[in-house]
């Protein structure tokens, strides 16, 4: 698939008016996209687990206007009160998809939008934010053709997902997801997220993610500026090969089962991205004291216990713990009367691997 095949083709009547909810997921990446080239295209592939309990629901309602408009015209609330502020970004996001999408001025448009988590809780919203919206956008174009597959749908909107916030492409559907041209997944591309393809041990299902919130503020540095220290920066090559590289061993890991080998890879992967934020000019930490006691902590445990815990970090201080289910009493336990003393105010959120986006009934 190239850009062009998702430019809508063709003279199409258009619904006059309709209400359109999806529930889509957020997801943690275990090889890390960091760097990119433009037209948000990734520099390195990734893959992440797609994620159950935390998600953003988008309710899009569309009212044909009487002739088309110069501008995207939208109100938007989250949360049930107006966003001001959110709406620039939102705008952006219409500027990069209405090649795709070139119905958005025909219609006024109402997104009313909510989170499962708790709102500036650390937990970056835009992955799951920007697949429902791509997903209500999608379900209109459904609507203007209906010829159009589940599949190509699915692969769209992923890939209008993507021009919002890279890692949304992956958010889509579950519950392995794989993105960026990767030599051994043929069908892999730059432009949308693809279902993993191949065999993955049963270990790996229901697959648990206890989000440890260590530090619930505004990020010091955003994600479009620790991506664009990437250029230039001295390690970035290599960094780039070796996620070819680390998924090569992922792809062994997942069809072997071998949890040692898992552990390895996802927090290497995890402490990689932060040391590129630390070598990149300027240089930045996002890690706080916490997150490091947390990390040395689940190393004691590990040693301890024999279990198979480990982590992951996103581009911020939280810390998703990673443990199978055969393993989830003992782990959690662990995670209460150790770890939850360094979350900010106590707070985590119990997650586990989940398998895509839901379209709700209105
Ligand atoms: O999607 P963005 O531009 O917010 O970048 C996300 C980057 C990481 O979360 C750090 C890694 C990833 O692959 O999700």
């Amino acid at each position: 698939m190239t850009e062009s095949d998702f430019v809508l083709k063709g003279s199409f009547e258009y619904p006059l008016e309709g209400n359109i909810v999806w529930k889509a997921p957020s997801n943690i990446a275990l090889v890390k996209y960091w760097g990119k080239k433009p037209n948000q295209i990734p520099a390195n592939p990734s893959i992440s687990f797609t994620l159950d309990a935390c998600a953003t629901t988008t309710s899009l309602s569309f009212k044909k206007l009487e002739q088309k408009s110069n501008f995207f015209s939208f109100d938007l609330l989250f949360e049930g009160k107006a966003k001001e502020d959110f709406k620039p970004k939102i705008t952006t996001f219409l500027e990069r998809i209405e090649k795709y999408v070139p119905f958005l001025k025909e219609y006024h448009f109402n997104i009313e939008t909510s989170n499962s988590f708790p709102h500036s809780s650390g937990i970056a919203s835009s992955a799951s934010g920007m697949a429902a919206l791509s997903l209500c956008l999608v379900s209109i174009e459904k609507m203007i053709n209906p010829s159009l597959e589940e599949a190509f749908l699915k692969q769209k909107a992923s890939f209008l997902a993507r021009l919002g916030s890279g890692s949304a492409c992956r958010s889509i559907e579950g519950d392995l997801i794989q993105w960026g041209e990767y030599k051994n997944i043929t069908e892999s591309s730059n432009l949308y997220g693809v279902k993993y393809p191949f065999d993955v041990h049963s270990v790996f299902k229901n697959y648990h993610d206890t989000i440890l919130l260590v530090h619930k503020g505004q990020k010091t540095v955003s994600s479009t500026v620790g991506h664009d220290l990437m250029h230039n920066h001295p390690f970035a090559e290599e960094r780039f090969k070796q996620a070819h590289i680390n998924l090569d061993k992922l792809n062994a890991t997942f069809k072997e089962g071998n949890l040692d080998n898992f552990i390895a890879i996802v927090e290497s992967e995890a402490l990689t991205l932060h040391a590129m934020m630390m070598t990149s000019l300027p240089y930045f930490i996002l890690m706080k004291p916490n997150t490091m006691e947390i990390i040395n902590r689940i190393w004691e445990f590990r040693k301890r216990s024999k279990t198979h815990v480990c982590f992951t970090l996103d581009a911020g201080a939280n810390v998703h713990v990673l443990y199978p289910e055969s393993e989830k009493k003992e782990v959690f336990q662990f995670i209460k009367d150790e770890l939850v003393a360094f979350c900010e105010n106590g707070h985590y959120i119990c997650d586990r691997i989940g398998y895509g986006a839901k379209e709700l009934k209105v």
